[in-house]
């Protein structure tokens, strides 16, 4: 006879593919939906926590992983809201791949903006565990993977940046964008688009709400904005005008749902002072939360574009530069490196020494086409895409010294390229790739006068730091 455990591998081998891949969001209907509910708004309309939008599935990821093995007890809160109850431990009934299946979909479903689970870090959190019998408690669970504060409510914003001259707002679905970004901080800043007069911005993202029912929001600009939110008009300042007032402020409100709205904030700016501020809050609550670098109290004004590095910080310019692709944006580091990172080809596209950019030319010049850096020798790096036509650039973040470190979304791999000044005139840069187990190719161009390395091979988990070299 055969022993029951090679049937049920011989069964296993049999099941349609997609079982076997281990479909997260089938895995989730099984295991989770009958109290978290199939939309992650939780179960018996929200007594049980929400998943959608939770603050508890964001930053570690063995957190996530650490309460389904374990179960959960006791006090909680989640969202804003607060709930005394039991979520049994699940570690037993699941396999390392199926809970990494399901958190890989609940990390990433419904506006969720999880970390990547792997099969390792399931495997590594079990054996840690191992011991443990009793489910956590809150408190626990917090000393252990304290929660990652969320920047606003405002999340997985783009930006879009136009150029036009307007007294109402226009159509901006009708206008081609100068460039995309992501906007990882989640608040609206009228200075990313680095110009003084006739531009637009166009925001999307999720506004995350924290519990269902009404929520009021706060709107002023100088010149026009608008709120859409779940596609509706919330709030609108017409028209050109200054902010600070009082008088051109708008208010709105909007019945949400707990979890991701989609939101669109528009933009544009004629000339003068520039600005926009967002507040909103839920009905009662006394505070405004501000989703905007401004507020209406504060003074409304044209930020400063800095033509060079000032208090040894990297400056950023974020107009077409001459020589780059259009998604090339510029960093002036301080000690004379300069550089355009190109977003089109994933790579170092240009670097030169001495004067970075004469941002100046731009505001008496406009619609001049692209500013040249402010150097007789610019050395060209890269001419084309460095990396596999799969890979996805997915914004950047700034250091507090405001050094960039771009982040490219490989297959089932993650590439963070950092760069930052280093002595005597060099830029260094800091390559780490993380996930899978591939190891990468990376091309450095092939000028000697700037980095005598052509290529280097990048294995997860090690970084590999290069130096350029500018005289
Ligand atoms: C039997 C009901 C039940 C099931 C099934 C269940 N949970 Fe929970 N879950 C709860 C409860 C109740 C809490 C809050 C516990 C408390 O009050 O301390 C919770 C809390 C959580 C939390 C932290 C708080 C939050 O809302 O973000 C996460 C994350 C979570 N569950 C994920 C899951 C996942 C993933 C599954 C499926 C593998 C799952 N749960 C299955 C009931 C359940």
């Amino acid at each position: 006879m055969i022993p029951l455990r090679y049937t049920l591998l011989f069964c296993l081998s049999l099941l349609p593919t997609h079982l076997r891949a281990q479909d997260g969001e089938q895995l989730y209907g099984l295991y989770c939906a009958a109290c978290h509910a199939p939309d992650g708004k939780g179960a018996t309309g929200g007594a049980f926590p929400p998943l959608a939008g939770s603050e508890w599935i964001h930053g570690n990821p063995k957190r996530s992983v650490a309460i389904i093995l374990k179960g959960l007890t006791g006090p909680i809160e989640v969202s804003g809201k607060s709930y005394n109850l039991e979520m049994p431990p699940q570690g037993d009934a699941l396999t390392d791949d199926q809970i990494g299946a399901i958190l890989n979909f609940v990390h990433n479903a419904w506006g969720n903006t999880g970390q990547e689970v792997k099969r390792d870090l399931v495997r590594v959190t079990r054996a840690e565990f191992e011991s443990r019998t009793t489910p956590w408690t809150a408190p626990e669970l917090l000393k252990l993977f304290p929660l990652e504060k969320q920047d606003t409510a405002l999340a997985n914003l783009t930006s879009r940046v136009y150029k036009g001259q307007w007294n109402l707002m226009p159509d901006f679905n009708k206008i081609q964008a100068e460039n995309v970004e992501e906007e990882h901080k989640g608040i609206l800043d009228t200075a990313l688009a680095a110009m003084k007069e006739d531009f637009g911005i166009v925001w999307e993202g999720d506004f995350m709400a924290p519990v269902d029912g009404e929520h009021l929001f706060i709107l002023d600009a100088d010149d026009g904005a608008r709120l859409i939110l779940n596609g509706q008009p919330v709030a609108e300042v017409k028209g050109l005008g200054p902010m600070g007032s009082g008088k051109r402020i708008s208010k709105g409100k909007a019945v949400l749902k707990a979890g991701a709205n989609p939101v669109r904030i528009e933009y544009f700016q004629g000339k003068g002072e520039q600005g926009i501020s967002l507040g909103w809050k839920l009905t009662g609550a006394k505070e405004w939360q501000w989703v905007s670098a401004q507020t209406p109290k504060s003074k409304p004004g044209t930020p400063p574009i800095p033509l060079t590095p000032q208090d040894g910080k990297t400056v950023i310019y974020r107009n077409f530069i001459e020589g780059s692709t259009a998604r090339g944006i510029g960093f002036g580091f301080p000690g004379a490196v300069n550089m355009v990172y190109s977003a089109d080809h994933l790579a170092p596209e240009l670097m030169w020494s001495g004067g970075f950019i004469d941002a100046g030319r731009h505001w008496t010049n406009r619609g001049q086409g692209f500013q040249p850096p402010l150097a007789d020798e610019v050395v060209t790096l890269t001419k084309q895409p460095i990396l596999a036509p799969s890979a996805r650039f997915k914004g950047y973040s700034l250091d507090p010294n405001g050094n960039p470190t771009f982040h490219i979304k490989l297959d089932g791999q993650l590439l963070s390229d950092a760069f930052a000044p280093g002595p005597d005139g060099t830029l260094i840069r800091t390559l780490t790739l993380s996930g899978g187990a591939s190891v990468l190719e990376i091309p450095l161009g092939d000028n000697p006068s700037v980095t005598p390395v052509k290529s280097v091979s990048l294995a997860p988990g090690k970084p590999v730091t290069v130096t350029y070299h500018l005289k």
